[in-house]
């Protein structure tokens, strides 16, 4: 695996690959990496020549109150597992590279409706700096094809209705959630849990499954399951940020005939706020 720092040793590098005729392939993370992102690596490495994995934990995507001090940064660890599966490149740019006039002077692109909802609104302006870095990082990659992760299901609907409405020429593909044993879905954040608060944390999976169970078995009162939902979280400890049965593509609230479905879930155990989400076919 090589790995390259500057925008310009990447570029020159993909230059070269490029004119072998070979493929490439982009997974965009924020490291502390866990087999999550390695499940997205190995899609790319079946579908394409050479891999490229991006580690920058992005600032414009943190608001103030967010976690950008404290976000895991273990690069000796991401490098190892990253090498386990033979990762072609890992590019590693510092902010100046990627917001050499701060990020707040950076053009940014923003995709409407998608993100006034769910995690948009609970995190205001957090899917412009998702847009605009990944745009960034497309653009100095110019990638074939990119893998994104379901486990955060709107950052992909986003990401998809970007690339559709820009015109971007650049194949998506999204990986099934990577869960724990007990069902959490693994996340760097799970590292902020206390053993208490981690041994409650699958709760969250669990009352997902009961709604998806109670879906699949014909009940289409999705206003009182949500209710429902939302009561037993906080009867585990939690604080509920969403629990909503949504339509799968448009992510807005699911009327009785849809059956593409999606519940997502964000709730809060003590200060982390973790994510969730399971999709269902009810035709
Ligand atoms: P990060 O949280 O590091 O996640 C990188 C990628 O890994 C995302 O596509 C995410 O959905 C995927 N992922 C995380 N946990 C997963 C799991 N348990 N199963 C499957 N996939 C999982 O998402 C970001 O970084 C950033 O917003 C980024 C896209 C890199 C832009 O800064």
């Amino acid at each position: 695996m090589i790995i390259l720092e500057s925008i310009e040793q990447l570029q020159t590098h993909l230059n070269g690959i490029r004119q072998k005729g070979k493929t490439i392939g982009f997974v965009p993370t924020m490291g502390n990496l866990h087999a999550g992102h390695i499940q997205l690596v190995k899609t790319a490495k079946k579908n394409t020549d050479c891999v490229v994995v991006s580690l920058f934990i992005n600032p414009t995507q943190f608001s103030a109150n967010e976690d950008l001090a404290s976000y895991p940064r273990t690069l000796q660890h991401d490098i190892d597992k990253l090498q386990a599966v033979n990762t072609d490149v890992l590019f590693t740019p510092n902010n100046e590279m990627i917001y050499p006039r701060g990020g707040e002077n950076t053009s940014h692109i923003h995709v409407p409706e998608l993100t006034t909802l769910h995690c948009g609104a609970a995190r205001p302006g957090h899917f412009d700096g998702v847009t605009t870095v990944v745009t960034k990082l497309f653009n100095i990659t110019q990638p074939n094809l990119a893998v994104f992760g379901e486990k955060d299901f709107q950052q992909l609907a986003v990401i998809r209705r970007m690339v559709a409405d820009l015109n971007m020429p650049i194949k998506i593909i999204g990986e099934p959630i990577v869960r724990e044993a007990d069902g959490l879905a693994m996340s760097s954040r799970n590292g902020y849990l206390s053993t208490e608060q981690r041994a409650l944390a699958p709760q969250l999976k669990k009352i997902l499954d009961e709604i998806q169970q109670a879906i699949s078995q014909g009940n289409k009162d999705y206003p009182s399951l949500e209710d429902k939902a939302k009561l037993m979280l906080k009867e585990k400890d939690f604080k509920p940020d969403y629990f909503t049965i949504c339509q799968a593509d448009s992510l807005a609230r699911a009327n009785t005939s849809d059956t593409q479905l999606v519940i997502l879930a964000a709730a809060f155990m003590g200060s982390t706020r973790l994510i969730d989400n399971l999709t269902i076919n009810t035709k």
